[in-house]
């Protein structure tokens, strides 16, 4: 089905798209998180569930979340309202979610400008970097520069003050991110020439720079060095998934918004591919970069007779980025320069990540109400402002770990990337985007996609979501209340923003729009009105609704041991019902309802299976526990993984580039499609 042609604004050039998704995916994310969870889940064992993830599920997301943003012309909300009408909340959660976000990760570009101008100052001056201090005492300074002079954090202080210090660069931000965006995604376009080559340069200087340093292997090893048997312990794979998640910024609307100012005849699944591989690319150089300049700091400890082992300074999160990695720089000549440009790759690697949540923000209200973008941006930005505030007061980053652990983590993200598939996949016609973006891709997805879309990601994602539930709920030391009975106040807010999201999502979908009965009409979707698929359909459901309540039995009484019986029907249920919507929601014919909710309960069910099973496994294992990697010089095992990761991303964006290269060469359209898919 193709629809008309809207009014709406493009990005000019394929390039200017293909970068401004780059920039949104490649974030701090990239750099503070990925190389330290490869680190913390087993170096170079890692790469397997990361890879894995990355190609089953992150690539096929994009490809839904551009196709719907294509096909519709419409920001996230719009877009799934048009696909269904009652789908239109699903897309506002995500906005709503991307918002919380948005109120936080300029906090962390705020951090970034800081560190700029304490680098800038030091280098004018000709003074030492306020952090640095010799050996072990070098680490314990810098944790307290950052942790108590700059972020004033005070033990037991929920709030306190307002940081000013912290609030003048973040208004900084606001403003940086508001010229990006207040002209539209043409200026987008052209700015993210800039803000994505730009941290990509840098981020080889400094791996070049890194490499070259004195016992820069050393660092490696602590990278790279596979420990198998992390891939025993169920966390691993928890990580990997949700960092491909987060990373590619799906699941916020964001992709869907990007891709609905694409021209018509766009690909999309190519880019798909492209903007996956060059993600993989830059947290994995990222990482080398990191660990070789820690290494680095090492052995220059080691011969200052201090010595500091990478171990010692690694910690997660913004302890690596803001503790660890200055330490190390602080260590090394010319570190007043090699600081200013880290952080500047750093702000040039987030601007566009945290300018893409607005844009989808934005272009959500705009599509809704018709309002202007020139009033509605200044009004956000000035909300998300306000909001921020509680991040730079005295408390303020022990409140942004908390907000983002909820909304990056499994509960947030998981479940709504689990949802946008549940409902596409099973409640529309899926075939229909696939075909949407086969139409005019330089390679065509097979019918393994819709298996990705409809089984394997939502099953993947209802594991996280379910065991990271009962992880949650079952946790010994309390989760909203200590185990003495007081409240853990940021615990409670980050349930309630979780939790009331929903709630405004559908009472913004309630919303009457102004413009939905004049253009939006013409692109809802029909669906055929005759032809159910009996039977079968029925029997499907009847198996999934049994292996649903032989679950709910299993957990209620504690029969673990009999998990496999609801976990057999859930299969059962699963497979019939996704036979009958490939076979039968094709053409004019329509499966019936209880076959699509047969699909979707038994997914529900084989998940809870699923996530009991690993409950019971995780109990047995000690989660914590990071084994070391000391060996002074990389494995043959180590270089093995890097040439197969080498070869996977030489190869796969080669092949993509080859794909684009040769179809733009010989000017012509894709081939046609050839399945069966002829939709309307
Ligand atoms: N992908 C970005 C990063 O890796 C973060 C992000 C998440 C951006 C969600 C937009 C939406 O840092």
């Amino acid at each position: 089905m193709e629809i008309p042609e809207e009014q709406r604004e493009n990005w000019g050039t394929r390039g200017g798209f293909v970068l401004a998704a780059v920039g949104s995916a490649v974030g701090l994310g990239n750099l503070w998180g990925f190389p330290y969870k490869l680190y913390s889940y087993g170096g170079g064992a890692f790469l397997i569930p990361y890879i894995l993830a990355m190609f089953c599920i992150g690539i096929p997301m994009l490809i839904l979340e551009f196709s719907l943003g294509h096909m519709t012309q419409r920001a996230a909300p719009d877009a799934f309202g048009r696909a269904n009408k009652r789908l239109e909340f699903v897309g506002w959660w995500g906005i709503i979610l991307g918002f919380v976000i948005v109120t936080y990760y300029p906090v962390i570009l705020a951090y970034c400008f800081s560190f700029i101008y304490y680098s800038i100052e030091s280098i004018v001056t000709g003074k030492s970097l306020p952090w640095a201090g010799e050996g072990i005492q070098g680490v314990e300074n810098a944790k307290i520069f950052f942790n108590e002079t700059y972020l004033g954090l005070k033990e037991g202080v929920e709030t306190g003050q307002i940081r000013t210090n912290i609030l003048i660069p973040l208004v900084i931000a606001w403003i940086a991110m508001y010229f990006c965006i207040f002209k539209g995604v043409k200026l987008v376009g052209k700015i993210v020439w800039l803000t994505v080559p730009l941290p990509f340069i840098m981020l080889i200087v400094l791996t070049i720079r890194g490499l070259t340093l004195e016992g820069s292997m050393k660092g490696l090893v602590y990278y790279l060095d596979p420990v198998w048997s992390e891939l025993s312990k169920p966390t691993t794979w928890r990580f990997a998934f949700g960092q491909v998640f987060f990373s590619l910024s799906l699941a916020f609307g964001v992709m869907v918004t990007y891709a609905s100012f694409l021209h018509r005849k766009s690909d999309i699944n190519n880019n798909a591919a492209i903007i996956g591989i060059s993600d993989f690319a830059t947290s994995f150089v990222a990482g080398i970069a990191i660990f070789a300049t820690l290494g680095g700091m090492s052995y220059a400890t080691m011969q200052a007779g201090n010595s500091v082992e990478v171990k010692d300074v690694v910690a997660g999160g913004p302890g690596l980025t803001f503790v660890a990695f200055p330490y190390a720089l602080a260590q090394l000549p010319a570190a007043a320069w090699w600081s200013l440009v880290f952080f500047f790759t750093l702000v040039t690697l987030g601007i566009d990540s945290a300018f893409s949540i607005t844009e989808s923000v934005l272009a959500g209200i705009v599509d809704k109400t018709g309002w202007k973008r020139c009033i509605v941006l200044p009004v956000m930005s000035l909300v998300g402002l306000v909001f921020g505030l509680i991040y730079v007061t005295e408390g303020g980053l022990n409140w942004l770990g908390t907000i983002d652990a909820f909304i990056n983590g499994t509960w947030g993200i998981a479940f709504l990337g689990l949802l946008e598939c549940v409902v596409l996949g099973w409640l529309y016609r899926l075939d229909t985007l696939r075909h949407h973006a086969n139409e005019r891709s330089d390679w065509h997805s097979g019918r393994w996609w819709n298996f990705a879309i409809r089984i394997f990601i939502p099953i993947v994602l209802g594991t996280l979501f379910l065991w990271s539930l009962f992880d949650d709920v079952t946790n010994a030391e309390g989760f909203i209340k200590t185990p003495s009975g007081e409240w853990i106040v940021p615990n409670c807010v980050g349930l309630i923003v979780v939790g009331i999201s929903p709630i405004i999502a559908i009472l913004m979908s309630l919303i009457k729009s102004p413009l939905r009965t004049g253009q939006g009409k013409q692109a809802e979707f029909k669906y055929p009105t005759h032809a159910e698929a009996g039977g079968i359909g029925t029997t499907s459901f009847l198996l999934s609704v049994i292996g649903l309540l032989l679950v709910i039995w299993v957990l209620y009484f504690g029969k673990e041991n009999l998990v496999l019986i609801p976990l057999f029907f859930g299969i059962a249920g699963i497979v019939i019902s996704y036979y009958v919507l490939e076979k039968h929601d094709v053409g004019d014919e329509k499966p019936s309802l209880l076959s699509r909710w047969a699909g979707i309960i038994s997914t529900l069910d084989i998940s809870v299976a699923i996530s009991i099973i690993l409950i019971g496994m995780t109990n047995k294992i000690n989660e914590k526990e990071i084994v070391y990697r000391t060996a002074d010089k990389l494995s043959g095992v180590s270089y093995v993984i890097l040439g197969v990761v080498v070869l996977i991303i030489v190869g796969g964006l080669g092949w993509c580039f080859y794909r684009a290269i040769t179809l733009a060469s010989k000017d012509q359209e894709p081939e046609a499609v050839d399945d069966d898919l002829q939709i309307d």
